[in-house]
């Protein structure tokens, strides 16, 4: 039976995060950079060192250390797939979300035809854009956008109709942006697409480290997520449908094995990121152990869900604290949802603009105090370009986890406001 769940403990989280103490010059870091990618959990170089130093080998061998490897290599897509809501045998390891994409886009459009339709969106990074992009214009595949409303900063879902037909072979699109922090109606999208019989891809890389996944019940056909943005080291971590696995002729070495998932992974993984993504989910894990409502001899899911519901819950409050305070400031343009009763619609990233100010030279201010906040488009590309901020600067990018604190939050509130009132 599971106990009453302990409150959150600030300092308690923060110790699972050995980067969170360090400082420099005797000043504190305040990570407010987590789109970009987040601190890494203390479990996760515990998996990553006995990879490493216990057994590091490759898998496959009779010895003990290659055996060792193997079965951890097993673990960590079983553990993977309870993090997806995905069987083991869905779960690609890659260096990143990217080249993953890439090599996906590769096979997939070896049957597009000219004249063949794909829909792309304006709000995705470009790693769920640039490899459909470049395989439609090679094939002779039109592109077909589903474009956003700059006022709600929430796709325009009344086009898909008109967007999606007969010849759509493919449809990709956002979870959560790493730009306006908007959380998208994906279920919506993959339906319409599932309808005419196009693969529908699902960008997970920003909704993973709040949101519990559940790829089967989405029912796409590629989800992706990376797990340096949760907690974990870097690599890419990719669902793929069984149904579509199996009907894709891999890009393999010949001696390399046929079955899934490694027909669909080239070449010697990264069995050190793998142990360590087993690491972060062993985080999150324990924060539903801990702050959630989960027992821990509860199913891995069950731990998993209930550690992103105390961390969403403690994340809601962050943002509901920033967005009422960014009211109070004159001058401040927030590209995203801003009223604060409406954070359930957004993860907690916020791109901003103060006045005239150059968002690298706010970044720099930033960083004099060690505040780490990124400036840039952050390889939105479209979506910069439709917001027109793409060839200008881009915007100031203040992303928080779980491991910040309302404190941090008033920092750089106070922070913000000295500049916004400077003029
Ligand atoms: C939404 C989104 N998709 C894809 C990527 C690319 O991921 P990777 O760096 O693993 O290739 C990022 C990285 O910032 C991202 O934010």
């Amino acid at each position: 039976m599971p106990g009453t769940p302990a409150r959150w403990d600030d300092a308690e989280v923060r110790a699972a995060f050995p980067a969170l103490a360090l400082m420099d010059g005797g000043i504190p870091r305040l990570y407010a950079d987590a789109p970009g990618g987040t601190q890494v959990a203390g479990r996760v170089l515990l998996r990553m060192r006995a990879a490493m130093v216990d057994h590091c080998a490759n898998d496959g061998g009779a010895f003990r250390t290659s055996r060792l490897t193997t079965e951890w290599r097993d673990r960590s897509h079983a553990d993977a797939a309870e993090f997806l809501g995905a069987a083991a045998d869905e779960v690609v390891f890659g260096l990143n979300t990217t080249s993953l994409l890439f090599h996906f886009s590769r096979m997939l459009a070896r049957d597009w035809r000219a004249g063949d339709e794909i829909v792309l969106t304006r709000m995705d990074h470009d790693a769920n854009v640039a490899p459909w992009l470049i395989s439609a214009r090679e094939r002779g595949v039109t592109v077909r956008w589903l474009e956003i409303d700059t006022d709600s900063f929430q796709y325009r879902y009344d086009s898909l109709p008109a967007l999606i037909g007969a010849r759509t072979r493919l449809v990709a699109c956002n979870h959560a942006s790493n730009f306006l922090g908007t959380i998208n109606d994906v279920a919506r999208i993959v339906a319409a697409g599932r309808e005419v019989g196009a693969v529908t891809v699902v960008d997970a890389v920003q909704s993973a480290p709040h949101l519990a996944l559940d790829a089967r019940a989405l029912g796409c056909d590629l989800l992706a997520t990376s797990p340096y943005k949760y907690f974990g080291p870097h690599a890419g971590l990719l669902y793929v449908r069984r149904e579509l696995a199996d009907r894709l002729a891999p890009l393999k070495v010949r001696p390399a094995p046929d079955s899934m998932p490694f027909r669909h992974a080239p070449g010697t993984p990264s069995f050190e990121a793998e142990l360590g993504t087993v690491g972060a989910l062993e985080h999150l894990a324990w924060l539903g152990e801990r702050f959630g409502n989960a027992a821990p001899d509860a199913p891995l899911r069950v731990r998993l869900a209930a550690g992103l519901a105390a961390a969403t819950a403690h994340e809601a409050a962050l943002a509901t604290r920033f967005l009422a305070g960014l009211k109070e400031l004159p001058g401040v343009r927030l590209y995203g949802i801003a009223e604060p009763r409406d954070v359930a619609g957004r993860v907690p990233t916020f791109s901003l603009r103060i006045g005239g100010r150059s968002p690298a030279e706010i970044a720099r201010t930033f960083a004099a105090r060690n505040i780490y906040v990124w400036d840039g488009s952050f390889y939105a590309y479209e979506l910069a370009t439709t917001l027109g901020v793409r060839d200008d600067g881009g915007v100031v990018r203040i992303g928080f986890a779980h491991y910040n604190t309302l404190a941090e939050v008033d920092t750089i509130l106070g922070l913000l406001g000295t500049l916004a009132r400077d003029g």
